[in-house]
């Protein structure tokens, strides 16, 4: 198991991802610490298949891969929104109920039409994001964490990326897509893995040979 001291400031890491608004989300959040980010796509990496059950086990599955195919320290983010009235769906296949074109239009118009095919257009609702820290020898460390708080319809705002215009976190008003980038990455699912992750691994000063 990866730990203490395994990142560093200046630290240099793979993000497992060809998404780039989680690209850009994780490098805002690594900058800070001095740990700079490159991005899988940048490297020509290919994405693995995501055959996990789990958002823990398809990040590790995505950080192995990458920590492999670049002989770096790689972070994989897998995560979705998990809807309580469809019993957690679209979940692990998040990314999957924009089809091939990746169209979060009609994702987000999917997930209205499931839902009021309950009944209902209302639901709680949260975001997890399982954070993967993998070493090209194999070795590796993974967190989740969850934001809650309810769907929206119809979608507001523009910023952010996937589903975030169609949801609200608990004592807000704002969408995700209408938030300050900043107050965001400060309440989000993902903020909450990250600082588990640094907690766990980041030693300011390590020295890295
Ligand atoms: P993954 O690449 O399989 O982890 O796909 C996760 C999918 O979940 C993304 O493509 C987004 O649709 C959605 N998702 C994950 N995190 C967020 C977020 O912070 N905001 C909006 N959508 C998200």
């Amino acid at each position: 198991m990866l730990g203490s001291g395994v990142l560093y400031r200046g630290s240099r890491i793979v993000i497992a991802s060809h998404n780039e608004g989680k690209v850009r989300e994780l490098g805002e959040l690594f900058e800070p610490y001095g740990i700079t980010c490159v991005s899988a796509g940048s490297l020509g990496l290919p994405e693995p298949e995501e055959t996990g059950d789990t958002f823990e086990a398809n990040a590790l599955l995505k950080a192995h891969a990458s920590a492999k195919g670049s002989g770096m320290l790689a972070l994989a983010d897998d995560s979705g929104l998990e809807v309580e009235a469809l019993s957690g769906d679209p979940g692990i296949h998040s990314a999957r109920w924009g089809g091939p074109a990746k169209d979060f239009d009609l994702a987000m118009r999917k997930v209205h039409e499931a839902l009021e095919a309950t009944g209902g257009a209302f639901s709680r609702a949260n975001f997890t994001c399982a954070l993967a820290l993998a070493a090209p020898n194999g070795d590796d460390i993974v967190f989740s964490g969850r934001v809650f708080g309810h769907i929206q319809w119809p979608p507001r705002g523009t910023r952010g990326f996937g589903y975030d215009p169609i949801f609200v976190p608990e004592d807000h008003q704002e969408t995700f897509g209408e938030m300050d980038p900043a107050l965001k990455n400060e309440l989000s699912h993902r903020m909450r893995a990250f600082e588990q992750l640094m907690a766990a691994t980041y030693a300011e000063d390590a020295d890295p040979a």
